[in-house]
């Protein structure tokens, strides 16, 4: 006597019957670069499909967005001027307040989240203020900036904050913030566990953020931790985070279900840009079949314990259900 496993696998109908994980529209936030002037639309090299905006081409790249089913973005700002702070994501003419208002005006209906962090803005690269004498990002002074951020991006019109800077204390920090300013219905969405990877490489040529020295070790999770990586979302869970995050996706599947047994937060995935451009130069060079690839790996992520899924993939994703 043995199992006949294959007898469910006959028919695809049947197939589809006992299919235990799928892929919905409502799963996906789709990542937009905004930057100032008009009818810019750049792509970039080493993420093709991925593009720098200015606000009009934003507004209309949400239509298409919707027309797809998709309902929900995260935005990231590439200012004018960087400075030492990050001024351009405090002040209420900034890129990202700006973009907030106006996308906001437009398409109502949109989920607009923003990324929460200043490695974009300032002139050095990393993600706050810099303390002299550690040669690294001061914990306690970046995390007043980012409450104040967070204020600049409700009043404009965000719907959810999502942190991205590995501070510690960050969601006390911002709950506080938001709440005092009469903000205490905008959810956060903590990148609770955010390791220091190299997968964020092309993000760094699209969002003009890359480090000017050194590198983000003293603040992003080192990559061979697993029990620090759990502790990092309990804590985000405990501070009165929303939702919480696993990021980079690919390399750390076990880091997802562990998270998802651990703690009871809805749990969101970042497919980074380094694991989209992988599929698409491999792609490029005609070595695998992009659009089953793509959807195998999407899929794992549910699987894994993701409920949602943030990716340069969507569109084309959603194309496919
Ligand atoms: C900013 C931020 C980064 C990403 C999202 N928010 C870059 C970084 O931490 O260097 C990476 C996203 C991607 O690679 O797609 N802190
Ligand atoms: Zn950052």
């Amino acid at each position: 006597m043995f199992a006949r496993f294959r007898r469910k696998r006959l028919h695809p109908v049947l197939r589809d019957l006992v299919r235990e994980t799928v892929l919905t529209p409502d799963d996906f936030i789709y990542p937009l670069f905004i930057r100032s002037g008009e009818g810019v639309k750049n792509e970039v090299a080493s993420m093709p499909g991925v593009f720098q905006m200015s606000i009009d081409e934003a507004i209309k790249e949400c239509e298409a967005l919707k027309s797809l089913g998709l309902k929900s973005i995260i935005l990231f700002g590439i200012p004018d001027v960087k400075d030492s702070v990050g001024s351009d994501a405090l002040c209420e003419h900034g890129i990202i307040a700006t973009a907030l208002r106006e996308i906001k005006a437009a398409h109502p209906d949109m989920l607009v989240i923003t990324d929460l962090c200043f490695c974009e803005y300032t002139d050095h690269g990393h993600c706050g203020v810099l303390n002299p004498n550690l040669q690294t990002v001061d914990n306690d002074i970046t995390l007043k900036n980012l409450a104040k951020q967070a204020i600049v991006h409700a009043k404009a019109g965000a719907d959810m904050i999502a942190p991205s800077g590995m501070m510690d204390g960050m969601i006390t920090a911002i709950r506080e913030g938001l709440d005092s300013a009469g903000f205490s219905h905008i959810p956060i969405m903590s990148y609770s566990t955010k390791f220091a990877s190299a997968y964020y490489g092309p993000f760094r040529d699209v969002a003009e953020s890359a480090p000017s020295f050194g590198d983000r070790r003293s603040y992003q999770m080192d990559p061979a931790n697993r029990r620090e990586a759990i502790l990092e979302s309990i804590e985000d869970e405990r501070e009165g985070a929303d939702i919480l995050m696993v990021k980079p996706a690919l390399a750390y599947m076990d880091i997802i279900r562990d998270i998802r047994q651990a703690c009871d937060l809805p749990l969101a995935v970042y497919n980074v840009s380094g694991e989209y451009s992988m599929l698409k130069m491999a792609a490029r060079a005609g070595v695998i079949d992009y659009e089953r690839v793509m959807m195998e790996t999407l899929l794992g992520f549910k699987r894994a314990g993701a409920d949602i899924i943030i990716s340069y993939h969507a569109k084309e994703a959603v194309e496919l259900l």
